[in-house]
């Protein structure tokens, strides 16, 4: 595995060897502006079944499709097959969202491998906002497809280094972009049914797209056995330590265990919340996601963060969680599912 830093928009060799590495069929876990994806060439079957393979990902969940300009749109989604509704809403969403944090469902050209969607009549198609991610996929087929690079379940990738520490040599190359921007992965919204249905809370707050394009329903994937979307399911994102999540009034009322760790939403500060226990939470043990109680900078610390607690052997975290407001409701479902015991795990 080659580990390339590629920080500017600049077209360098890095780039090219990466991008003639996906045209190969090889795999090249990048960075966007929500978390590092592992990318492969979106036409290419078998380099698709090598991600499902080093991910341990399951073949019913799909891929997303990321694009870099959007004359490649046309090439993966057959808008023609929108109703009137979903056209005027697809011209809208992408004017304002894109390049940016949104996944959008659509009607998928027979050209894309079944691979890719799980064998569905739509595919996701994300044009992502970071230079580095547009210059490779641009350079490469124009078409990549990238689930977050993280083994199946895991807690998402928001640096480098955690590509590599959580896939290492199973991945061909990893471009170092820095710390993600956003931190958590995009708002999937589904176009393709009637109304549009948010699949997945994320980047893209809820209220920014009602203000554009009118009621967008949550779908909370409440029937388990058939997720409309795979993300849906219920443990997912969730690190090896036992985590559970917590309003402020519990975190406040519950004692401090020896061993466990506490992830604070804001203020008043992490000395401060160290603190507030009798007796005090030890050094190291205690992380706040924003202390000026800012939703952006929390969502960007988010996974950051429960790497960092995850990696110090804690008995146990204990998060709060933050308000539903903005990327409150992408922060909450994130911690949520990391708090739901993977089947097979016992508490
Ligand atoms: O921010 C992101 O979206 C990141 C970066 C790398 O772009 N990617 C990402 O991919 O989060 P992944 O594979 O971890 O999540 C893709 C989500 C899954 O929940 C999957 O079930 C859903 O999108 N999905 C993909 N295709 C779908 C389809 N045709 N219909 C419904 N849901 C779909
Ligand atoms: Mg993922």
């Amino acid at each position: 595995m080659k580990i390339f830093s590629v920080c500017t928009d600049e077209i360098t060799g890095e780039i090219k060897a990466a991008a003639e590495a996906i045209r190969a069929g090889l795999l090249v876990a990048f960075p966007t502006e929500t978390v590092y994806g592992l990318g492969a060439d979106c036409f290419n079957p078998p380099a698709l079944a090598r991600v499902f393979e080093v991910k341990g990902r399951p073949r019913f969940d799909p891929l997303i499709v990321h694009i870099a300009d959007l004359d490649a749109l046309d090439r993966v989604a057959d808008i023609a097959l929108l109703d009137s509704q979903g056209r005027r809403h697809l011209k809208l969403l992408v004017r304002r969202f894109w390049p940016g944090p949104l996944t959008l469902i659509l009607p998928k050209r027979a050209a894309v491998p079944d691979l890719a969607t799980s064998g569905l009549p739509t595919v996701a198609v994300r044009l992502p906002a970071h230079p580095g991610a547009r210059n490779l996929i641009r350079l490469s087929t124009g078409a990549v497809a990238a689930p977050s690079a993280n083994p199946f379940g895991c807690l998402s990738p928001t640096r480098a280094e955690h590509v590599r520490n959580q896939l290492g040599d199973r991945v061909d190359y990893i471009l170092d972009g820095g710390p993600c921007t956003v931190g958590v992965e995009s708002t999937v919204l589904d176009l393709c049914a009637g109304e549009p249905r948010i699949l997945r809370p994320g980047g893209v707050s809820r209220e920014d797209l009602e203000a554009l394009i009118g009621p967008a329903a949550l779908d909370g994937g409440k029937d388990a056995a058939h997720p409309r979307s795979p993300g849906q399911l219920k443990s997912h994102y969730a690190p090896r330590t036992a985590l559970s999540v917590h309003l402020r009034d519990e975190m406040i009322a519950l004692a401090y265990e020896a061993g466990e760790a506490r992830l604070f939403f804001d203020a008043p500060s992490r000395d401060a919340w160290l603190e507030t226990f009798r007796p005090p939470i030890p050094e190291g043990r205690v992380s706040v996601l924003s202390e000026t109680g800012n939703l952006a900078e929390a969502a960007a610390r988010l996974f950051e963060l429960l790497h960092e607690l995850d990696g110090q052997g804690a008995s146990r975290i204990r998060a709060e969680l933050v308000p539903d407001a903005g990327l409150g409701p992408a922060i909450n479902d994130r911690l949520a599912r990391a708090a739901a015991l993977p089947a097979g795990r016992q508490p």
